[in-house]
């Protein structure tokens, strides 16, 4: 594994510790808290059943509720002897003189039923025998807020990572393509005078050379190179700069680059039949140059990947709606399952003297100036691999 995917599990792992932490240490409060409130509420029963005992039953205790217990901030109800008639409550947030006596009654069994369901209701008791009323309670405002406290700071922390991690990739996305599109621009800038100048020099080079066939094949074959030599900083030119797309036939342009390889591949010593097939009128909106580009990689690395001296490399072309699909398979080697995702890093090269970057080029020539997708459509080690461009008509 890669040092930023051991990276991205520890922060992970690290991100999971904080959250569950956070729960634990929360749900710790909250049950602390309950235990209180429980106590208070025993407490509370215990002196209605104290009062009730020395008073033998009767008089009004109800100042145990206004004065003893003022401090209770959890909802409580007093009830009678069987459930029913509520004979003081506090904290239940309802003004009473805006419903009518059986509203409020309907309200408080609800709001009972409700109480139970959290905590055993506590009995007040004469003499420990006869049940005089049940004191039932629910919890405290504090409580509720405190369990949606972990759950609104964790979303407030994931909400500012999340921005914070958009923001930083944008900014370090933006910045390295400055780079690369500077280097291209650059490069190109750099190469167009000495070229230009060696095409005049090769001009006059055919003209002293006169008849002299030997020399003339050489001065061309240097015309040639010099062309390509052209091509490539054009090329680069255009990576730096915003490409103009146009309608092109795609058989045209992929006979080009075939072309070009048919004429290589004798000095490589390798037998390799290059064929393309359907798609005579497919066309797409493409910037010529680059897509050529794009496709003199695919082919280069199929060719590397054809080890054994003999193979098939085979261009198809299809449409479907408004999308176009361009299929470059060999009979080559086969990525690794586990390279699948990586061969489209820069960098990543499994050749002795690759440099890892005409993956990544052509992806971001195909989605970035295409806005289209190249991506591995098969592979099956030891017998090939297929990758696929899907354009925009
Ligand atoms: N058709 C293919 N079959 C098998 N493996 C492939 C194929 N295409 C690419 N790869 C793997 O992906 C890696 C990255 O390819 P990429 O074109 O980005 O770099 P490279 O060919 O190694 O170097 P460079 O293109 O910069 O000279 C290759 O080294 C190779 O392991
Ligand atoms: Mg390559």
């Amino acid at each position: 594994m890669p040092v930023s995917g051991k990276l991205k599990v520890l922060l992970l792992i690290f991100a999971f510790l904080i959250v569950g932490g956070t729960l634990l240490y929360t749900h710790e409060i909250v049950q602390q808290l309950q235990a209180k409130e429980r106590e208070v509420a025993n407490l509370y029963a215990k002196s209605l059943g104290f009062i009730a005992n020395a008073k033998a039953g009767e008089g009004d205790y109800s100042f145990v509720f206004n004065e003893i217990i003022l401090a209770i901030d959890f909802p409580i109800i007093e009830t009678d002897s069987t459930n029913t008639e509520i004979k003081a409550y506090r904290n239940l947030g309802v003004d009473s003189s805006k419903f009518s006596g059986e509203e409020l009654q309907q309200y408080f069994l609800e709001k009972i039923a409700e109480m139970d369901e959290l905590h055993e209701p506590v009995k007040v008791a004469f003499q420990d025998t006869i049940i005089l009323s049940y004191v039932h309670y629910g919890e405290s405002p504090l409580i509720t807020k405190l369990r949606w406290l972990p759950f609104v700071e964790l979303s407030i922390v994931a909400l500012f990572i999340l921005i914070g991690y958009i923001s930083f990739s944008y900014v370090k996305r933006s910045e390295q393509s400055n780079i690369w599109v500077g280097m291209a621009r650059e490069t190109a800038h750099q190469l167009g005078t000495p070229i230009s100048s060696m095409m005049g020099w090769v001009e006059l080079l055919k003209e002293q050379a006169g008849r002299d066939a030997k020399r003339l094949e050489t001065i061309n074959d240097m015309q040639n190179d010099l062309l390509r030599l052209q091509k490539i900083a054009d090329r680069f030119s255009k990576i730096g700069s915003k490409p103009d797309l146009h309608e092109e036939n795609l058989t045209d342009v992929i006979e080009k680059v075939i072309k070009y390889f048919e004429r290589r591949i004798p000095h490589t010593g390798k037998k390799v039949a290059l064929s393309i097939q359907n798609g005579s009128q497919v066309k797409a909106k493409i910037n010529r140059e680059l897509f050529e580009w794009v496709v003199e990689n695919l082919t280069k690395n199929a060719l590397d990947a054809i080890e054994n001296g003999v193979g098939k490399i085979s261009f198809s072309i299809h449409e479907k709606g408004s999308q176009v699909f361009i299929d470059v398979a060999d009979t080559g080697k086969g990525i690794d399952l586990k390279h699948r995702n990586e061969v489209f890093r820069p960098g990543f090269s499994t050749k002795k003297r690759g440099w890892g970057l005409g993956l990544s080029l052509s992806k971001r020539i195909i989605e970035t100036y295409h806005r289209g997708r190249l991506f591995v459509k098969e592979s099956r080690p030891g017998f090939g691999t297929t990758f696929r461009i899907k354009l925009k008509k």
